[in-house]
């Protein structure tokens, strides 16, 4: 019998929800929040009090979308088909965890299905599992957001291992502190893209850390752009801009690919995937492509939607819990930071 899948993801400034049959998402909806720009950082509060807006709404149109329902009013017998609800428990902002935690609770309570908690740092990974055409294991993930970087081995759906991570920044922390610093408005990733694509990345030369082993360090960047914009006049930054974001963003994917690079080197694990918000970025989609194409690694980039927060990545994860029975209580509490599940 095919297994349903109802997943919710509320870790940090998106509401979502997503629904998969047999490990296939069938709808995938994402509510984002606007309010948080004009502070220039995501608010925990406000981030909470919209959750708590906005997941109903995500929710049962994750529901009509996976069903054909047109109807304004959910038929109460579609939930039977759901077999189990996921929810993201970890790490993220505790009062945004707190909300979906609750929801998807109660929902298993009142349905009584059974509840899956999942990493979300674990379901950046299995994202690269939704796609047809995806990686067998094992396979190497660079794992790339607005709180962690990591490179993962995967060795089974449910077996993962990280090799190397951030010691200071994530990479899309880099990203939103050179773009503040260069007057772009939160987030600044995005920005910095689409500017990069207008630019010339050699023009400027900006630190590139030396870290030991698959580790990664970002904060001597910011620090040596802050360094160098101190310097420069209002107009020389406004008519630099593009090479400026080009330049940035040139040595955040070589940081990022050299290391990429040296964890092929040290596992033989050439299958190499990458997840999270920055993987969205195009200097490092096509920086990946192209050192898979030079060294003959399969390289898997997954869509636009799959790579910043969203819940189809939760569904794909619990997918593979229910599989090997992998439930929770219905007193789990979320928490803000976890180690990773092995
Ligand atoms: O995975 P994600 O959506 O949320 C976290 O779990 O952190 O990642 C968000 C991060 C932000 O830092 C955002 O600026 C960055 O991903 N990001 C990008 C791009 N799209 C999102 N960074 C660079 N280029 C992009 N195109
Ligand atoms: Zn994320």
């Amino acid at each position: 019998m095919a297994i349903t899948i109802l997943a919710i993801e509320s870790s940090c400034d998106e509401t979502a929800a997503a629904i998969s049959v047999d490990g296939k998402i069938m709808s995938n909806i994402i509510a984002g929040q606007a309010v948080h720009e004009k502070y220039g950082g995501v608010v925990p509060e406000l981030a909470s009090r919209a959750h708590m807006q906005n997941i109903v709404p995500v929710v049962d149109q994750a529901i009509k979308d996976a069903f054909n329902i047109g109807s304004e009013k959910l038929p109460p017998a579609i939930l039977e088909k759901i077999d189990a609800i996921a929810f993201t428990q970890a790490p993220g902002l505790i009062g945004c965890l707190l909300v979906g935690a609750q929801f998807a609770k109660s929902l298993a309570l009142s349905l009584n299905k059974p509840l899956i908690a999942v990493h979300h740092m674990q379901a950046h990974v299995l994202a690269n599992l939704i796609p047809e055409n995806r990686p067998s294991f094992p396979f190497l993930c660079l794992t790339v957001s607005g709180g962690h970087t990591q490179i993962v081995l995967a060795k089974s759906p449910l077996d993962l291992e990280v090799i190397g991570q951030t010691i200071d920044d994530a990479a899309g922390e880099a990203f939103d502190k050179t773009a503040k610093l260069l007057g772009l408005p939160y987030p600044g990733g995005p920005l910095i893209d689409k500017y990069a694509a207008l630019g010339n990345p050699l023009k400027f030369k900006f630190a590139e850390p030396q870290i030991p082993e698959l580790n990664f360090s970002f904060s001597g960047l910011k620090t040596s752009v802050l360094y160098f914009l101190q310097k420069q006049s209002p107009e020389f930054i406004q008519a630099n801009q593009n090479d400026l974001c080009a330049s940035v963003q040139y040595t955040i994917v070589q940081i990022l690919l050299k290391k990429i690079k040296k964890a092929v080197q040290q596992t033989g694990v050439n299958q190499v995937c990458i997840a999270g918000g920055v993987s969205a970025n195009s200097g490092l989609r096509n920086g990946l492509t192209e050192m898979g194409e030079k060294h003959g690694w399969k390289t898997f980039i997954p869509a636009f939607e799959y790579c910043t927060d969203n819940a189809a990545m939760i569904a794909i994860t619990a997918h593979y819990k229910y599989l090997a029975a992998d439930f929770a209580q219905l007193d789990i509490n979320p928490s803000a930071r976890a180690e990773f599940e092995r």
